[in-house]
């Protein structure tokens, strides 16, 4: 059974290949027990999860006005996974979706939302965000799913950094006030399944098939 064990944690743990056996079976057995412990505590630790709520906060923090009190609920009462409009992955806990589409949200998009590592899916369309897209958003490499249609942001597309988010599958930039030529940078995106850039000041139209 102990045997059993031992084999069992050292199959577990990729880690634990020792492969000159210095030590005894249960001192490799106890090392890896450490290892599986200290790699276990830093998956979940505060420093993780700690960094989805300060971010979250960021986030709220540039949202100006919430007519409908959508973020009421983002308070320190509640687990930011149960905050309005924040879905969190079951095992983890870490932010994967923020929904807050049709919120009449007035307000920008924090830079810290590129610290939301796990996200996946972003819906903020139909809102009234202005400012630019922060070029942060290009370390969300998880990123599939990106709706900011029918918002009032501006500038250029940060598509160097858009671009570097090779999981995205969904892109709607319509109805916003963006300026510059439309992205050829978007081309790299092989997964991407629908573009809306529509409505809005973007010159050249290379890419008008893709639009959705
Ligand atoms: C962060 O994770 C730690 C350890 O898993 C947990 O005790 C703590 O409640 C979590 N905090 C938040 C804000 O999720
Ligand atoms: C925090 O949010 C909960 C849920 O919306 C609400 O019931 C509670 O009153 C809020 N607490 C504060 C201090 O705003
Ligand atoms: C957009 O949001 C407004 C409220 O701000 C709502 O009345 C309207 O139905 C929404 N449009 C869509 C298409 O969801
Ligand atoms: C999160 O992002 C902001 C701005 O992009 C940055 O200043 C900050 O240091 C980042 N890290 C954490 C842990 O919040
Ligand atoms: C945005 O992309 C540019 C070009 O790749 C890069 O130099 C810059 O560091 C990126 N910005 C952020 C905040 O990731
Ligand atoms: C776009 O947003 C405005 C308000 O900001 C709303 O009146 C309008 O219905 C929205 N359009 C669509 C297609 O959702």
């Amino acid at each position: 059974m102990a045997r059993q064990a031992h084999l069992g944690f050292v199959v577990l743990v990729p880690n634990c290949h020792i492969s000159k056996p210095y030590f005894s079976k249960s001192s490799i057995f106890l090392f890896c027990i450490t290892i599986l412990t200290i790699a276990g505590t830093s998956a979940s630790t505060s420093a993780g999860n700690e960094t989805d709520r300060l971010s979250l906060l960021a986030f709220k923090s540039k949202i100006v006005h919430d007519p409908q009190g959508v973020m009421d609920s983002w308070n320190d009462s509640l687990h930011f996974c149960d905050w309005r409009g924040v879905t969190c992955g079951r095992k983890h806990r870490r932010v994967t979706a923020l929904d807050l589409s049709s919120s009449g949200l007035i307000g920008s998009l924090s830079s810290h939302i590129g610290n939301l590592s796990f996200l996946r899916d972003v819906s903020l369309q139909n809102n009234t965000l202005d400012g630019e897209i922060p070029r942060e958003i290009g370390r969300l490499f998880r990123l599939e799913y990106l709706h900011l249609a029918n918002n009032s942001l501006v500038g250029e597309i940060p598509a160097a950094n858009l671009s570097r988010c090779t999981r995205l599958t969904f892109l709607n930039l319509g109805s916003n006030n963006f300026v510059g030529k439309i992205p050829v940078e978007f081309e790299s995106l092989k997964n991407l399944r629908g573009l809306g850039l529509h409505f809005n000041g973007l010159t050249g139209s290379d890419f008008e098939r893709l639009t959705v």
